[in-house]
């Protein structure tokens, strides 16, 4: 069998991981990938991901009998529909269903259609600035203001007063964000602990991993701008079996709702939950594995991705359950200095053989390449994330920090408090 993965962050590093467990023992591509791919598969670093023609032509060119995708961009372009219409499976929903991710707007009319709880909202299209403003007169603050479509995980600003608010909207309209901005949503703020719960789905049946908790700030504390997830723990003691029945009661709405409407959804749906005083609320789906979730729901998941993955795509995922190791797993995003803002790359990194060496832990490749000299070096803002397993979350936590220790590059930071509350609201 030969899986051709798109993406090239931690968590494809991750997927491919766990795919070269199979029973199928897959040959397996990666398009571009990463340093820490290129020691386990085949990274192809020149093929556009984000093209649907350019995709669907390698993959029949080269025999490729799964292709797997992993970001957002080439779901929302339509990557599985032109490969799915080459006769060639895909993993990840095709560019209807991926709409869930790729128009927030969209995403909140399946939610109103369909009766799931989420955050009161408003949208403004064609740039209507003065519409906008006179609706901002009249809400409770703070809000959130969102860019309708990917904005890369920036489209989101939280406004404290009425002027911040009417500025976040004015970013968006004047081209902030592209043409992700020219429709915004200003949505009303939930207060409560996050969580995300990814489930896969066939369009029919809705199979939930484990949840998990992301750390969206960059600095401890909760402080400092967002980024894409600075650490990760899976399962969240905190949380309930009561809740993740809810949570995945809602997922199961959302994708009948969706077959209802004449989408069927194939891939992995995330949920975006926040747990409000009166019950889980969704913030936002996502058409695709976490990043950085997958790197501790996927070392834990004992199943064979190949089999899961084909169930999706055959649609005889209500014939399978899926099995987790008993460890809990705790994940710590290695970054470059300045991110989320600008940074500098190609600084050498040393000691991730050390990291990797710690018991329980493996080192997954975010932005690092391979230089021609040899040398692993960085390349993008996300640069490792050093993930542990262990019977208590208390030791994966403690192996990761220990395994963290081992390795450096100019300018490395981190977090060093996740997982450190694990019954607290950290979000
Ligand atoms: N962890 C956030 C995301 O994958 O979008």
């Amino acid at each position: 069998m030969r899986i051709l993965v798109l993406g090239g962050g931690g968590r494809e590093h991750a997927i491919v991981d766990a795919l070269l467990r199979s029973r199928h023992a897959p040959e397996v591509f990666v398009a571009p990938g990463n340093g820490g791919t290129a020691s386990i598969a085949t990274n192809v670093s020149d093929l556009v991901i984000d093209d649907p023609d350019a995709v669907a032509t390698y993959a029949a060119d080269n025999n490729v009998d799964l292709v797997v995708i992993g970001p957002e961009g080439p779901l929302v372009a339509g990557v599985a529909d032109a490969v799915l219409a080459r006769g060639i499976k895909a993993f990840g929903p095709a560019a209807p269903a991926a709409r869930m991710e790729g128009s927030k707007a969209f995403a909140k009319g399946v939610m109103r259609r369909h009766g799931i709880p989420t955050g009161e909202s408003r949208t403004f299209a064609e740039r209507k600035l003065d519409q906008a403003t006179y609706y901002l007169r009249n809400v409770d603050y703070p809000i959130v203001v969102k860019a309708d479509g990917l904005a890369a995980g920036k489209g989101v600003i939280i406004a404290k007063t009425q002027e911040e608010a009417q500025a976040a909207v004015a970013l968006c309209f004047d081209g902030a964000f592209g043409e992700a901005g020219e429709v915004v949503l200003v949505e009303e703020f939930l207060k409560g602990p996050e969580c995300s719960l990814l489930a896969f789905t066939d369009g029919v049946t809705v199979v939930p991993m484990e949840p998990a908790r992301d750390h969206k700030r960059a600095f401890d504390n909760d402080e400092g701008p967002n980024t894409g997830g600075m650490g990760v723990y899976s399962p969240v003691p905190s949380i309930d079996e009561y809740t993740v029945a809810k949570m995945t009661a809602l997922l199961q709405r959302t994708v009948t709702g969706l077959y209802q409407e004449g989408i069927r959804y194939r891939g992995v749906i995330y949920g975006g939950f926040i747990l409000t005083a009166s019950g889980p609320k969704v913030l936002e789906y996502n058409a695709r594995f976490g990043d950085p979730e997958t790197q501790v729901l996927l070392p834990r998941l004992t199943s064979d991705l190949v089999d899961v993955m084909l169930a999706v795509v055959d649609g005889t995922l209500g014939d399978l359950s899926l099995m987790w190791s008993g460890d809990y797993a705790v994940s710590v995003v290695l970054a470059s200095g300045g991110y989320p803002g600008p940074y500098e790359t190609d600084k050498v990194i040393k000691g991730v053989e050390d990291a990797n060496a710690v018991e329980g832990v493996t080192v997954f490749h975010a932005g690092t390449a391979l230089r021609a000299d040899g040398a692993l070096v960085t390349t993008g803002g996300r640069v490792l994330d050093v993930t542990a397993l262990a019977p208590t979350l208390r030791e994966a936590r403690q192996r990761a920090y220990e395994a963290v220790t081992k390795i450096s590059f100019d300018g490395m930071f981190f977090r060093s408090d996740i997982a450190a509350n694990p019954f607290g609201s950290e979000a």
